[in-house]
């Protein structure tokens, strides 16, 4: 069972709620008014690195030097050096086997359509939780270059599930309505929804062991978790389509975006161990026990999808593969965190995958690209 300490912040666990434009109708007064303040109280206040802190710092968020948080600009550099976009990947070849009535089978067309229905709203749940919830709340400029950098790359994501729906012709509406109708989808997106409201909440705000908790709470929930966990039997489904030569252009694409969402699982788990490190007192064995609770959860519910999506062996896949997978992945998103493994001696039934984490940019990507980006040189007012 989750539970919430704070009756007053307790997010109603709704969709329709996370997909409406919170900041439309409340109060979002606080962040601007934290900004004036920080340029009002550090006139002529030249920052040094003692002075940053993750969360709950008050010294000027603007001054995006000197670095303290070297990991973040680092990560916020390869990001950008691994920029890519949906259309510089073909999908023909994906068209083509889709029209084919004997391309695919029915057990893959089902796969297809089941993974896509999760991943479409996904990156979108990803983007409103950190413009709208987790940019706040995160009190270092370096860290913000990197998590606006992130944000970007969720659009690009729901761009690229949107160009494989648009190019594969298939029904808007069955896929970007899957999270609403599609119980093994909608109780994943359940589970995240009160993590995301929390953070979202104009009114909630850190500085209180209580609140401080709850942000660490879901930030744990989303790096460790939604990107952490509840992405990988669907880019393990995809990229397996791929390795048997089907579906070879949303392979690629779910390859760029795997390597990001493993850099934003990464930064998210640094962020993690920084503020574990600033603010010792917030890791008691209370809080340690409910996010052991919470990954328990999780593993539950990507296995149900695992099930849903892979009623039957599929591609040589079958879904208790993916039982040992998703104990295996948990198990390192907790140590990677500073918890025991949860389920010892799981083993990874897909290497290969590791392989592709590692995906470097060169591999591949000049061969298959279709266009250049827009230089300085190259630049037209036209
Ligand atoms: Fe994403
Ligand atoms: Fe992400």
């Amino acid at each position: 069972m989750l539970t919430f300490e704070d009756e007053s912040v307790q997010p109603e666990i709704s969709l329709a709620k996370a997909m409406s434009p919170v900041m439309n109708d409340r109060d979002n007064s606080h962040a601007a008014a934290d900004t004036a303040e920080t340029i009002a109280g550090s006139a002529n206040r030249r920052i040094s690195v003692e002075d940053k802190q993750i969360i709950n710092c008050n010294a000027d968020v603007n001054q995006l030097v000197p670095f303290k948080y070297k990991w973040a600009w680092d990560k916020y550099l390869s990001a950008c050096a691994n920029h890519w976009m949906p259309q510089e990947i073909s999908m023909s070849r994906d068209i083509s086997l889709w029209k084919d009535p004997n391309g695919l089978t029915e057990d893959e067309r089902r796969l297809i359509k089941r993974n896509l229905g999760f991943f479409v709203t996904a990156d979108s749940l990803a983007a409103n939780n950190i413009v709208l919830g987790t940019y706040r709340h995160i009190t270092n400029p370096e860290c913000r270059q990197y998590l606006l950098r992130q944000a970007f790359e969720e659009a690009i994501h729901t761009h690229a599930y949107q160009y494989i729906v648009e190019s594969l012709g298939l029904d808007e509406g069955e896929i970007f309505n899957a999270y609403h109708e599609i119980p093994s989808i909608r109780d994943k997106d359940e589970f995240l929804i009160p993590f995301i409201d929390t953070l979202t909440n104009p009114h909630f705000k850190t500085g209180t062991l209580e609140t401080d908790q709850q942000l660490l709470k879901s930030l744990i929930v989303f790096a460790c978790i939604m990107e952490g966990l509840f992405f990988y039997v669907g880019f393990t489904q995809i990229l397996t389509l791929g390795r048997q030569n089907k579906m070879t252009g949303a392979a690629e694409q779910y390859q760029y975006i795997l390597r990001d969402e493993s850099m934003h699982c990464n930064f998210g788990i640094d962020v993690i161990n920084q503020i574990k490190m600033e603010n010792p007192h917030l890791w008691t064995k209370a809080f340690r026990e409910e996010i052991t609770e919470l990954m328990q959860k999780a593993v539950a519910l990507e296995y149900r999808y695992a099930e849903d999506t892979m009623p039957r062996g599929v591609l040589g896949m079958n879904a208790s593969m993916f039982k040992e997978y998703l104990r295996f992945i948990a198990n390192r998103r907790c140590q990677q965190i500073g918890l025991d493994a949860l389920y010892p001696n799981a083993n990874n039934p897909f290497p290969w995958m590791s392989e592709m984490i590692d995906l470097k940019k060169e591999k591949n990507f000049f061969e298959t690209r279709v266009t250049e980006y827009q230089t300085g040189g190259a630049l037209s007012w036209d």
